[in-house]
């Protein structure tokens, strides 16, 4: 049995690990600490909370003495790391909270768990997971072959700068202080419970609200998808088997543009509409509620300054080592996606509301067309 904290998990990628977690391993204790930006939602940890199955902290991952107070009470053994800002959009706006958060927090997150660990002498059977990103290694061209755990890092972003400096701090308690750390690099998630602040989310709810789907640039940029069930596997894998100071690389094996990704989002739309009759008249607004082609909403408008044009993740490392491979298809997990966000109309419409409408104004607003 193991002590976990979970940092960020009621976030995006956290829920869908607080939940995989209790799954797989019921008899671990599981703590959350989230600061509760406006990216986090509880809704779905809330039953797990009731029946008092996981310990939910309001907290902030800077603050030295509450994360000291719950090493204390908890005696940790795991952490898994994932509390961060995490919206490239946003560090373009607005670097500041990027680097308090990703890099002086992820700091005061390490200082005290070694400090926890060597006083309790724990530090043999502990683990930290810091949960990182591709972006670090900056962008591919078409022909480059892809991102090894040995790549260069080339961050382009405030966002991939901040974490390339967290996954470097990682790395140096690695080397100085022995920390018993382990880093993923991983690729663009997608699945339930994510921020429609972010590609996927955002192009299906604005085709069901009849809006325009913004593609930056030429729509040429390739990504990565990883289903986040995969990528949650792969981090439970990793922090349990891993090899200490080692970095593996998490990957989909699904390489899509961002043209082609919105056009499949349409599409598969268009489809469940034909399918089912009701959708009409709770989205009338979506053109597939007259047949249309959701297709007809798309924009392509101002790029993102430093837009990097190519992700790709070989993930050999993980497969060979740990025998974590990920199982879901592209086409099979947006289609899963997809119907999740028309299952849980009243989850996307609450996160929508309000500062994240302001968010949406400040983003989109000086967006042009092109
Ligand atoms: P997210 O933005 O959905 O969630 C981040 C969570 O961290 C939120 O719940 C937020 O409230 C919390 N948080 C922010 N600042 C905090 C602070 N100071 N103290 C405590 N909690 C704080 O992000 P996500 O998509 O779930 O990503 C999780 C992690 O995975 C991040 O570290 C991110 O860099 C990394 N990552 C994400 C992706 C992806 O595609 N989503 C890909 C690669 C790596
Ligand atoms: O690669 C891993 C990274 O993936 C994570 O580290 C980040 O936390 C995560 O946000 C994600 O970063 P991206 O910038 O790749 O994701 P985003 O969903 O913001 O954008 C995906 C692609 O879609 C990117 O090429 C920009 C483009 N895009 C995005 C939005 C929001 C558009 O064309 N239009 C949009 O409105």
């Amino acid at each position: 049995m193991q002590s976990v904290l979970i940092t960020g998990g009621a976030g995006f990628i956290g829920q869908n690990l607080v939940h995989a977690w209790r799954a797989a391993r019921p008899d671990d204790r599981l703590v959350v600490v989230d600061a509760m930006t406006y990216a986090a939602n509880v809704r779905s940890l809330e039953p797990l909370m009731k029946e008092g199955s996981i310990v939910f902290v309001r907290g902030d991952i800077k603050d030295a003495a509450l994360i000291r107070r719950l090493f204390d009470k908890h005696q940790f053994t795991r952490v898994a790391h994932l509390a961060a800002e995490s919206h490239v959009d946003r560090s373009i706006v607005d670097p500041e909270a990027f680097l308090q958060t990703n890099v002086l927090g992820t700091f005061t997150l390490l200082k005290a768990a070694l400090d926890a660990w060597r006083a309790s002498g724990t530090i043999d059977r502990a683990r930290f997971l810091h949960v990182s990103t591709d972006e670090v290694y900056g962008s591919l061209g078409p022909s480059d072959t892809a991102f090894l755990e040995s790549s260069p890092y080339r961050p382009n972003s405030p966002y991939a700068a901040s974490k390339a400096a967290s996954d470097h701090l990682v790395r140096s308690f690695v080397a100085t202080y022995a920390m018993p750390a382990l880093i993923t690099n991983c690729s663009n998630n997608y699945g339930p419970y994510q921020h429609p602040e972010k590609l996927i989310p955002l192009m299906i709810i604005h085709a069901l609200e009849g809006k325009p789907l913004p593609v930056y640039g030429d729509g040429s940029n390739v990504r990565d998808w990883l289903h986040v069930s995969d990528h949650c596997d792969a981090l439970m894998s990793v922090i349990e088997r891993g090899r200490v100071g080692e970095t593996y690389n998490v990957g989909g094996g699904n390489e899509r543009n961002n043209r082609d990704v919105v056009g499949l989002i349409c599409d598969t739309l268009n489809s469940a509409f034909a399918a089912d009759q009701n959708l009409a008249s709770r989205f009338p607004s979506c053109p597939a509620a007259l047949a249309k082609s959701c297709r007809s909403l798309i924009a392509f408008v101002t790029d993102r300054p430093g837009h990097d044009h190519r992700y790709a993740i070989d993930a050999t490392k993980l497969a060979t080592e740990l025998g974590s491979r990920c199982s879901v298809g592209f086409e099979a997990g947006l289609r899963q996606t997809i119907h999740w966000y028309l299952d849980q109309e009243a989850w996307w419409r609450d996160v929508t509301s309000g500062a994240y409408q302001a968010w949406i104004d400040k983003n989109y607003g000086f967006r042009i067309a092109v």
